[in-house]
């Protein structure tokens, strides 16, 4: 039996979506035979209330000098940190002597240069060398290690407390979340303040989402299991405010109890969840039979397209869509294959289910009948962007909160 990452109580899986691959491990055709799968099973902790998958890869077989996730490919999230980072700087950092400013998992620089261009005293923390490398280049310090209690110890000895600790898209996936929220707790000044944000549970139980489920994704949070985790080292929850970013997500900023005042969204929240009956595992149960609705859907779709002979692409090789195209089984005979912007994908194969991936510029040279919307969480950059497919008469597959066809 697994124990709870935060409270120890016994885990039961309430689904699992079978063997998985490492999401973002792009292969080339010899790589298939080794490649490496474990099992995704989802559970939530009925003591705690953390959402949780039993069994996580180690960090090292995910985040590495080759890791494909560049945050910077999105021109939408370079304007999401931009906004969030002046946020920062215009509100909780005015007026303090030289301010100190942590990010844990900065990868390619995407928010902190923001505060390297105020001249603000930073440092990122990237265990990816490759992505890090990127945020070197454009001035930003980062420091290529996993944070953990022993790394906040010797920020504190190197570099000083913080005055703020940011995180986007990182925390939850970090399975030591004990030793992390400890050593924020550490790092932290006595007024210093932790802002970070994830996908959110509410919108995943409700969009049935579940491809936000995968090995990097440890954790989904809610603002109950996050005051609950930071609590236990003296941080409170002081507001959580919904962000559309990633398919609906949560920043949720935390303080040493006591420090300040506590914005009234937070039992507004914490509220809204019980009402939505996150704490309560039936919830989890109709969650999974709405999955395996969604799979069976999408798959017959695909199959009455396939047996129409209509060309279908795939559109971004998210993360994501390593979940969907497992648990479906999507292969190339439904896929002709993915596009995607990300160089060091292109060329390769999807994980698992071999799909290839090419650059972007195949899908608009010769456009499919259909587009499979892999990166759904960006359907309104994409759209906007995509006019001349519309005008090509191309339909947009999507699955997220339906499967569905738009024209
Ligand atoms: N903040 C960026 C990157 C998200 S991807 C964004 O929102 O776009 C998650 C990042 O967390 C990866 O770059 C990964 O290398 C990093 N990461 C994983 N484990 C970590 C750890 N223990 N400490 C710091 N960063 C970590
Ligand atoms: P994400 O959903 O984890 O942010 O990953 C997005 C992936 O989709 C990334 O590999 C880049 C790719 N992508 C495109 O190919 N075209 C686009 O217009 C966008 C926004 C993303
Ligand atoms: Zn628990």
């Amino acid at each position: 039996m697994i124990s709870c990452r935060v409270c120890g109580n016994q885990l039961e899986k309430f689904m699992s979506f079978g063997k998985m691959p490492i999401a973002n491990r792009f292969l080339l055709p010899k790589q298939f035979d080794s490649e490496y799968f474990f099992e995704l099973a989802p559970a939530f902790c009925k003591s705690c209330f953390t959402f949780q998958i039993i069994e996580q890869p180690s960090p090292e077989k995910m985040f590495h000098n080759n890791y494909a996730f560049y945050s910077s490919t999105s021109r939408y999230m370079q304007l999401h940190f931009k906004e969030f980072a002046y946020e920062v700087i215009n509100s909780i950092l005015m007026g303090r002597d030289e301010p100190f400013v942590v990010e844990i998992g900065s990868n390619d620089g995407i928010m902190l240069r923001h505060f390297k261009d105020k001249g603000c005293r930073h440092l990122g923390i990237e265990p990816s060398e490759n992505v890090a490398d990127v945020a070197r280049k454009n001035g930003v310090n980062s420091l290529s290690k996993f944070f953990d209690v022993d790394l906040a110890e010797q920020i504190i000895e190197e570099y000083g407390q913080a005055d703020v600790i940011l995180s986007a898209n990182a925390m939850c996936h970090i399975s030591d979340i004990n030793s992390v929220a400890r050593g924020i707790s550490l790092l932290l000044k006595p007024k210093g303040v932790l802002i970070f944000e994830d996908p959110y549970l509410g919108d995943m139980i409700s969009k049935v989402s579940y491809d936000q489920i995968y090995d990097e994704h440890v954790f989904i949070f809610s603002a109950t299991s996050v005051s609950r985790i930071f609590q236990q080292y003296g941080l409170e929850l002081i507001n959580a405010i919904p962000q559309i970013t990633h398919g609906g997500s949560m920043r949720y900023i935390l303080a040493p109890i006591g420090s300040h005042l506590v914005s009234p969204n937070v039992k507004k929240i914490i509220d809204k969840e019980i009402e939505q009956g996150l704490p309560l595992p039936d919830t989890y149960e109709k969650f999974k039979e709405n999955c395996e609705k969604s799979r069976d859907t999408l798959l017959e779709l695909l199959n009455r397209l396939k047996d129409r002979g209509k060309r279908v692409v795939g559109y971004g090789a998210t993360s994501k869509s390593t979940t969907v195209t497992n648990y479906c089984k999507i292969g190339p005979e439904h896929i002709e294959f993915i596009s995607d912007t990300t160089p060091i994908k292109q060329g390769r194969f999807t994980p698992g289910m071999h799909i290839p991936v090419r650059p972007y510029e195949e899908f608009t040279k010769n456009f499919p009948e259909y587009a499979l919307l892999f990166a759904w969480n960006h359907a309104q950059e994409i759209f906007e962007k995509e006019v001349k497919f519309k005008y090509a008469k191309g339909k947009w597959i999507s699955y997220v909160p339906n499967v569905d066809i738009i024209e």
